[in-house]
């Protein structure tokens, strides 16, 4: 393996799986903000979830997009050459469109609770949906690391 590949590769596999703990953690905090009774506890979640997403999930899935598709071009498999790669990407690409849409939301819930308390009831759709979007986007990160890991065989018409 090239120096410069296994760089990448070192780059990749820290970003890629160090966003999949981030987010998590950070759907830990989405359910503990859902469902606590405790208004001082869905404060600090929902505070503390704006910072993971702005501060640890939003580099981290940049930097795994970056190193990803550098590992592909200095290695031997391509960016387009394999169905595993090419389904990684645009896996990706949709989880990294799901993160900065919802970037809004969570932003929103985060300043409401800075300035007023907020009982269970308040805010409900917006807070259920930040539970499913951080489930789907574990999803989308444990089925990325599995083809990473197995690589499945199979080449696109684009080899
Ligand atoms: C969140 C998303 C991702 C996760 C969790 C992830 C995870 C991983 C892991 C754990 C490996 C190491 C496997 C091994 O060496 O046996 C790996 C390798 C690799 N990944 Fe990703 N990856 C992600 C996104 C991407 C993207 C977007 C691309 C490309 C477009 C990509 C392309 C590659 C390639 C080509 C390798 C092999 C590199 C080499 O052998 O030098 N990955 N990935």
């Amino acid at each position: 393996m090239t120096s410069i590949r296994k760089l990448a590769l070192t780059g990749h596999v820290t970003s890629s799986v160090g966003w999949l703990g981030a987010v998590a953690t950070f759907l830990a905090l989405a359910v503990a903000g859902l469902i606590s009774k405790d208004v001082q506890r869905v404060r600090a979640a929902y505070l503390a979830m704006e910072l993971i997403t702005w501060f640890i999930i939003v580099p981290l899935c940049v930097a795994s997009l970056l190193t990803g598709v550098v590992s592909s071009l200095v290695s031997t498999w391509g960016l387009f050459r394999h169905y595993w790669v090419l389904i990684k990407l645009l896996l990706t690409v949709f989880a990294t469109i799901l993160l900065v849409v919802h970037t809004k939301p969570i932003g929103y819930v985060a300043s409401v609770v800075a300035k007023t308390t907020i009982s269970s009831g308040d805010l409900r759709a917006v807070r259920i949906q930040i539970v499913a979007d951080a489930g789907a986007a574990l999803l989308v990160l444990v089925v990325n690391t599995t083809l990473a890991v197995y690589k499945p065989r199979g080449v696109t018409p684009f080899h």
